[in-house]
């Protein structure tokens, strides 16, 4: 191929400008010509299409968000919409794509294929929803922001011997839960995958009181479907000891990504390009274990993600 367009669409994650950046870098290193299409999907069917440079890149590595800014486009969804899509590209005379984003931004992917488009989707977005792959890009940078947010609450809810709900993002799936209740010590992690048993929180936050630990840390999945403030009351009168609810909302979707987030940004669009100039057919890229890997886009979406039990049991114990 030589010409091909990168875009980034739905939540943004810290890391997907350094998947931009590598992307374009990388096709100009191997002598193709890169368009960079502006608030994905929506910014394509309006035709925000760029081409970019080595410089159009310098100085966003660093940065959160994304530099092509993004959207959730409704007008993509309909098939008018995604033949429009289709015929854009075409009028740029573009050969390949390359998609940022989640599952949402998958399947809309698919109708470009299906259309003659050939696409290559990069995981961006810090839910870590997505079965065929370990990780997703931003998850980890999510996490470490939780993280530090936990460390906060936990000085002011030692100070005044409380507890605390952490409610963190990831729509249906709890491993921005499950990864930072385990690496920040929560007492009790709450995720749409288990059920929720209001008596065992209780309980085990009654066992820290009871053992002398000054504060207990609830992190609540966003998807976990009871309301926070709701929780907070409920378990404020029935272990009869204040408990507060925050909830950091978008605070988790921002700011510098992580090295982690920055190497497998790099690495994943090094992947797309390299498929895209061999002329591959449509793809997913991802991470098994440490291996970068691809698979068949319509077959990757079709992997139910599994939910790390071990690392539920293993946050039990530990706590
Ligand atoms: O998919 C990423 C995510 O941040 C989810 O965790 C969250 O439920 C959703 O996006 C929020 O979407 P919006 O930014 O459109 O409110």
């Amino acid at each position: 191929m030589k010409r091909i367009a990168i875009l980034t669409s739905g939540g943004d994650a810290p890391g997907m400008n350094a998947a931009v950046r590598a992307a374009v870098r990388k096709s100009l290193s191997m002598g193709m010509e890169v368009y960079g299409i502006e608030r994905g999907y929506e910014g394509l069917l309006d035709g925000d299409i760029k081409k970019m440079e080595w410089k159009s890149v310098g100085d966003i590595l660093q940065r959160g968000g994304t530099m092509l800014r993004t959207a959730r486009s409704e007008r993509f969804m309909t098939p008018e919409g995604q033949d429009h899509a289709a015929k854009m590209l075409d009028t740029f005379g573009i050969e390949g794509l390359i998609v940022i984003g989640g599952d949402g931004s998958f399947r809309g992917s698919m109708e470009l294929d299906k259309r003659g488009i050939t696409v290559m989707g990069i995981p961006g977005t810090i839910d870590n929803d997505l079965g065929y792959t370990d990780y997703t890009i931003g998850f980890d940078t999510a996490v470490n922001t939780v993280l530090s947010l936990i460390s906060n609450i936990r000085d002011t809810a030692s100070a005044h011997e409380r507890t605390t709900i952490i409610e963190v993002m990831g729509r249906h799936c709890g491993d921005i839960a499950l990864h930072a209740g385990l690496a920040g010590g929560a007492d009790v992690i709450l995720v749409p995958e288990a059920d929720l048993d209001i008596n065992k929180v209780c309980r085990r936050v009654l066992r820290g009181q009871q053992s002398g630990k000054l504060h207990s840390i609830i992190i609540k999945a966003e998807g976990v479907e009871i309301d926070s403030m709701e929780l907070a009351k409920e378990i404020e009168e029935r272990t009869g000891r204040e408990a507060r609810a925050v909830v950091p909302g978008h605070i988790q979707r921002g700011g510098t990504p992580s090295g982690r987030d920055r190497i497998l940004a790099s690495l994943m669009a090094t992947k797309a390009v390299e498929l895209l100039y061999d002329d591959e057919e449509s793809q997913a890229i991802g991470i098994v274990g440490n291996d970068i890997v691809h698979y068949d886009l319509a077959k990757a979406l079709e992997v139910e993600r599994e939910f790390g039990e071990d690392i539920y049991e293993l946050a039990e114990v530990l706590s």
